[in-house]
């Protein structure tokens, strides 16, 4: 998509159609509407006045112009109530405004929510991008579009010079972050056949090269000799190899990075410890929070942020066959700690408590690793929040800010000293998974990846958000990218 700020008159602009937000309740709009409302006779006040159009959160009305104005038509697209405004709301409208205009191959907009009062103009400008590339996502690698996607060009249209700029930088960032989560998006939705962890890998490297990142890739006889029992055992019983991929963005001698690992675990049948039948396809997405880290790294790799940060990913795919992890087998992770594993289901934890322990070598500030790690998470927060374990009161409120501003919510959950009761075992120093039924799973599985770590940690258990939220106008069916505003926005704001 080629993104423009221009400054100009709205009424005055030369294109297929202007794009104009209106709140609820509003008899007279103002501002950029009010202008294009009294070239057009009134016309925009008359639709309100007759309830034509309520204004309802991503509701759209077409006009025609009729030569009154440059814009050949108009797209009115509802805001909702003033009061519940904010940056996701730009993000939902823009979204549904794109998706109703992408049948012409240019959209022309005012930066939504910025007028008096509003929005700063950056953070409006940067939402209003990030909604629009956002709404437009399909995942099309095995099918073509039913609707072709005609629409090539964004312009934004700002009438004062002040503005400009910082327009500029709000809609270049939006461009990046949401280019990095449609990224990730696509990563999640692609099964589990052509994106083995070998496969993943080579996307990492890929990237890496494109972005000047250091990277760097763990085959298994690497895995072995690192100690990594964790991600061999789970790769096990799999044909295709797992891998712990390791990526660095400005990385000095001693700096102390921040530290971001993601499951990435590219199919998960649960292994011996096999899953239903139904809907084991969408096992495909549990390497989502693997997607997420690379997807932030890109972002944050564009964006030049001020910041040094390492990704890991422990990659590996959960099969069942005469190789395979059994139930009941002990293990010995990279910090030397033994395993019980009572549940090859569960396991997120094992592959991620290798890369936890591998986290501590470069002396992390903060570690935050994000996985779709339980069921359990999705039935205590449905698809409305992830669930957000941390060691270090700091670094959570870091992230409850940053997902405040992104949308990307989190929920605080408890990591009780008395949940360890749940993974004692008899014969080896923990277990992967309780005996005691299903009591505090999401809680569980976070208490058993602290085992591994020794510095600020945060746990992100994103198995309810990470796939099929409907809830959100940016979203489309499949994976949602979670994760990627969130971490983009955190280092943004690290220091
Ligand atoms: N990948 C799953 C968790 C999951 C389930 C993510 C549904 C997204 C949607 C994970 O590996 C798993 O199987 N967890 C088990 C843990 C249990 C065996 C302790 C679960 O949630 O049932
Ligand atoms: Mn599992
Ligand atoms: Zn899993």
């Amino acid at each position: 998509m080629h993104i423009t700020v221009e400054q100009g008159d709205i009424t005055k602009v030369q294109t297929d159609v202007i794009c104009l937000g209106i709140f609820h309740g509003v008899q007279r709009p103002g501002g950029a509407a009010g202008a294009v409302d009294r070239a057009l006779d009134g016309v925009l006040s008359e639709v309100l006045a007759d309830g034509d159009f309520s204004c309802k959160k991503g509701e759209i009305f077409w006009l025609r112009t009729h030569g009154k104005i440059g814009a050949k038509r108009v797209l009115l697209v509802g805001l909702g109530p003033s009061d519940k405004f904010s940056p996701d709301v730009v993000r939902e409208i823009s979204a549904a405004a794109a998706r109703a205009a992408k049948a012409l191959s240019e959209l022309t907009t005012i930066t939504h929510g910025a007028g008096i009062g509003g929005l700063d103009p950056q953070t409006a400008a940067q939402a209003t991008v990030e909604g629009t590339l956002l709404g437009l996502y399909r995942f099309e690698k095995f099918k073509k579009p039913e609707e072709p996607l005609k629409l090539e060009r964004l312009r934004i249209i700002e009438h004062s010079a002040e503005k400009l700029e910082q327009l500029k930088i709000g809609a270049q960032r939006g461009q990046i972050i949401a280019e990095s989560v449609c990224f990730a998006r696509d990563l999640a939705n692609e099964p589990g056949q052509s994106l083995p962890p070998r496969e993943l890998a080579r996307r990492a490297q890929e990237l890496a090269h494109e972005l000047e990142l250091r990277c760097e890739v763990f085959d298994e006889k690497a895995l072995e000799k690192l100690g990594m029992g964790g991600i061999l055992a789970v790769g096990k019983g799999s044909d295709e190899p797992p891998r712990l991929i390791v990526l660095e963005y400005n990385l000095t001698k001693d700096s102390t990075p921040i530290v971001l690992v993601g499951k990435g675990i590219t199919f998960d049948s649960g292994g011996i410890s096999i899953k239903p039948r139904e809907g084991m396809e969408a096992m495909k997405y549990d390497m989502s929070g693997a997607a997420a880290v690379l997807g932030a790294m890109r972002a944050i790799a564009l964006l030049k942020l001020p910041v040094s940060v390492v990704g890991l990913i422990a990659a590996a795919e959960n099969l069942p066959s005469g190789k395979a992890l059994k139930p009941g087998d002990v293990i010995r992770i990279s910090n030397g700690k033994t395993v019980e594993v009572t549940n090859t289901d569960a396991e997120g934890r094992l592959v991620l408590s290798d890369a936890l322990v591998y986290a501590q070598r470069y002396n992390p500030q903060a570690v935050i690793d994000l996985a779709t790690l339980t069921g359990a998470c999705t039935i205590a927060l449905g698809k409305e929040a992830a669930g957000l374990f941390s060691n270090d009161e700091t670094l959570a409120q870091k992230i409850q800010k940053a997902a405040q501003q992104t949308g990307e919510r989190v929920w605080p959950l408890p990591l009780y000293n008395e949940y360890k009761e749940l993974i004692k075992s008899e014969i080896a120093d923990i277990k992967n998974s309780t005996n005691k039924g299903p009591q505090a799973g999401a809680a569980v599985g976070a208490i058993f990846l602290r085992e591994f770590v020794t510095y600020p940690w945060a746990h992100l258990d994103i198995a309810g958000v990470a796939y099929d939220v409907e809830s959100r106008l940016y979203h489309t069916k499949g994976a949602t990218g979670y994760g990627v505003r969130l971490l983009t926005q955190l280092l943004q704001d690290w220091s």
